[in-house]
């Protein structure tokens, strides 16, 4: 398996996913994968501010990491914060920090992350469920670089490049009144789209791989049968559901490999065994279907469909005659 390690030919990026258990590693075999890598390389050098969109599962954070990773602040602190996981009056001393006896509870001063992440990045995670009232607030910081505690008169400068991401389509929040027109435009200064796990189904096996190597150094692999199950799946949660049947397959698994009937159950019904055959039809009813829509693209000319597809024109019509 070709892996980006320890910096990719492709994207020129050294894949590091710092203060991760699994850290240095990220799967791009794909085309489009990869496309995301190069445009990630470039504003790794930037400074300025990167939205990564991209379905739940999907690999946003890994994303983020590995940017963050790349870039000059890589010695630095990268801070992830999920700002859906938290009440607002939480989250706002959480990202600025307070005072002393700002609020009862607050028995010591904080320190926010945006101070944590100083020199480095911070990583707002799930950004379209960021309250307004700390949008207003994120806003000040951003166009000011300034920011201040919760309970406190001083503000002091804070550098951090701040990179985000969602699941949800951030312009659609904006139209729909729920994100605040001028931070989108702050923060989506820079955009990545993580594609879905179905758009890049070449990476589908190499991170299998990848994570049973992680999860379970004592499979050696996988079945033929369990290999074919996870290449016709079609992944509807992305990267991480992969993970997780590969975590189910590897606690069951016996022997060397981690066959079919240690995949999930879901896994094994959705992608049964007729399910990959879609896939693998005859060749002839393949070429059927092509060479119709090639004469359909040519309006019916057989000469010119002929040479598009590279046959002789009679070759093509007695094709054409067999199809009747
Ligand atoms: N390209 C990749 N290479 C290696 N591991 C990956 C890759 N993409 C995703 N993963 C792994 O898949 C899991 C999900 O990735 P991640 O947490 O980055 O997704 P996410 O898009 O942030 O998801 P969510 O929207 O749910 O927060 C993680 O375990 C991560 O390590
Ligand atoms: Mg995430």
């Amino acid at each position: 398996m070709e892996r980006c390690s320890p910096s990719c030919a492709v994207c020129g990026l050294v894949p590091l996913a710092p203060g991760r258990r699994h850290g240095s590693r990220i799967v791009a075999e794909s085309p489009a994968m990869q496309a995301v890598l190069k445009r990630a390389a470039r504003f790794a050098l930037a400074d300025a501010p990167v939205v990564i969109l991209g379905e739940t599962g999907s690999g946003k954070e890994v994303v983020a990491r590995t940017l963050h990773g790349n870039s000059p602040r890589r010695r630095r602190r990268f801070v992830a914060v999920n700002v859906a996981a938290l009440p607002t009056d939480l989250l706002e001393s959480e990202l600025f920090g307070h005072a002393k006896g700002a609020f009862t509870g607050a028995a010591a001063a904080k320190v926010g992350l945006f101070e944590e992440a100083s020199g480095g990045t911070l990583f707002l995670d799930e950004v379209a469920e960021l309250p307004l009232l700390l949008q207003a607030k994120l806003l000040r910081a951003l166009q000011d670089g300034e920011i201040r505690r919760v309970g406190e008169t001083r503000s002091f400068t804070a550098d951090v490049r701040i990179v985000s991401a969602t699941h949800r389509d951030l312009a659609a929040a904006v139209r729909a009144g729920t994100f605040r027109e001028d931070l989108y435009y702050r923060l989506k200064v820079l955009t990545l789209r993580v594609p879905p796990l179905r758009e890049r189904r070449e990476d589908v096996l190499p991170l299998a791989c990848l994570f049973l190597r992680e999860e379970a150094r004592k499979l050696h692999g996988f079945s033929p049968g369990a290999r074919e199950r996870l290449r016709a799946s079609p992944w509807p949660g992305t990267v991480r559901e992969l993970h997780n049947a590969v975590m189910h397959g590897a606690a069951l698994a016996q022997g060397g490999e981690l066959g079919v009937d240690d995949l999930p159950e879901e896994l094994v019904a959705r992608a049964g065994p007729d399910a990959g055959a879609a896939d693998v039809r005859p060749l002839a009813e393949v070429e059927r279907e092509h060479v119709l829509r090639v004469l359909d693209a040519c309006g019916g000319s057989q000469s010119e469909a002929a040479r598009r597809l590279g046959l002789g024109r009679n070759t093509l019509w007695r094709k054409v005659r067999s199809y009747a």
